[in-house]
């Protein structure tokens, strides 16, 4: 019965705002009966007195509901305080999981250094590979998951070539049929060194290691797979690989420039012809072949 706005409305609107719906509210009514209690409970009232108020029993009421503030205080602080010690954990789990991850990556990339450091790989190399499939798999639209396994796995492609002696390998002229067999088989021992891993990095790494000889028309090694046969990551690194071989030196080639590799690999020559590649991932490589140039052309050699 107060002027404005009537009781009921001012406790509703003290429980329904934020910081005001702990600080409990005695309804001090001029009526005794069920309805108006019920009127009260809705407006969320916690307790009620009759007029002509009884200032003990008033007194009484509001000591015992601020002990039962007191009690809520203390389990909400409480709450709140853990909740601020889940987050700070949470972020420290998050900050050791990625400090984790980047070492783990640094280690990949440390150790496909060390089985290349004989040959005339160099860090750049292994840069350059990531950023090509990177490429590919962008203009071929897969997925960002896809896309970046890819660029943390393809480095590993060429790790099992620490297998083959250095005679063949370093090599300066053309292989022998014989020599070249032996050569074959960096793709089954890169495989060997990384199977068995339960990691997406290291799983996709291992099969591009195996299948990036594999050819479209099914004429690549170690097993002759043809067409879809041959996983997607191993189709995009073959084209990547080659590229990259083309325009840098081998023992056994000198460096060729970008018109000369986009030419090998679009129209075929010598031992390369288009039917080796996966017509949708050569399509992509027409498109952005500007950006394989910029890459080997900005990483350096
Ligand atoms: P790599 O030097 O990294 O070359 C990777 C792939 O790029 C080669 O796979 C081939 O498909 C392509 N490629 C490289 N250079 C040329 C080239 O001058 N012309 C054409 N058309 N394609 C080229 P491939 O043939 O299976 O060779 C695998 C690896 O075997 C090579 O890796 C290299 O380490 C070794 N290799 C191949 N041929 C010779 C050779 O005649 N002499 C020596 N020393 N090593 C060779
Ligand atoms: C081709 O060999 O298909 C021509 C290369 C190009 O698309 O520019
Ligand atoms: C080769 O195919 O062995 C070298 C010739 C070339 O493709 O440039
Ligand atoms: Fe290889």
């Amino acid at each position: 019965m107060m002027p404005e706005m009537d009781g009921y409305e001012a406790c509703r609107t003290i429980k329904g705002a934020e910081a005001t719906r702990n600080i409990p509210v005695v309804m001090v009514t001029a009526l005794n009966d069920m309805e108006s209690k019920l009127k009260g409970l809705e407006a969320s009232a916690n307790d009620f007195v009759a007029k002509p108020v009884d200032w003990t029993e008033l007194s009484l009421r509001v000591r015992n509901l601020l002990k039962v503030k007191e009690f809520e205080d203390f389990v909400l602080q409480h709450n709140r305080t853990l909740e601020d010690e889940v987050r700070k954990r949470t972020f420290e789990l998050e900050k050791a999981h990625s400090a984790l991850k980047e070492s783990y990556i640094e280690t990949i990339y440390r150790l496909t250094l060390a089985a290349e450091y004989k040959d005339e790989y160099t860090a750049s190399h292994i840069e350059r590979i990531s950023y090509y499939c990177k490429t590919l798999s962008e203009t071929m639209e897969l997925s960002d998951d896809f896309t970046e396994t890819i660029f943390y796995a393809s480095p590993m492609h060429d790790i099992g070539k620490m297998g083959i002696p250095d005679n063949i390998l370093l090599k300066p002229g053309k292989l022998s049929s014989g020599e070249f067999e032996i050569m074959k088989g960096h793709t089954t021992i890169g495989s060997r060194i990384l199977s068995n891993s339960k990691h997406e990095y290291l799983k996709i790494g291992n099969t591009i290691a195996l299948t990036h000889h594999e050819r479209w028309d099914g004429k690549g090694y170690p097993a002759g797979l043809r067409g879809e046969e041959i996983p997607l990551e191993g189709r995009i690194m073959n084209l990547a690989d080659q590229y990259d071989a083309l325009r840098s030196r081998r023992p056994y080639k000198p460096p060729f420039g970008h018109e000369k590799a986009f030419d090998i690999i679009t129209k075929g020559y010598g031992r390369t012809t288009h039917e080796h590649f996966d017509p949708v991932v050569l399509q992509a490589f027409k498109e952005i072949h500007r950006q394989f140039e910029e890459i080997f052309e900005t990483h350096g050699r």
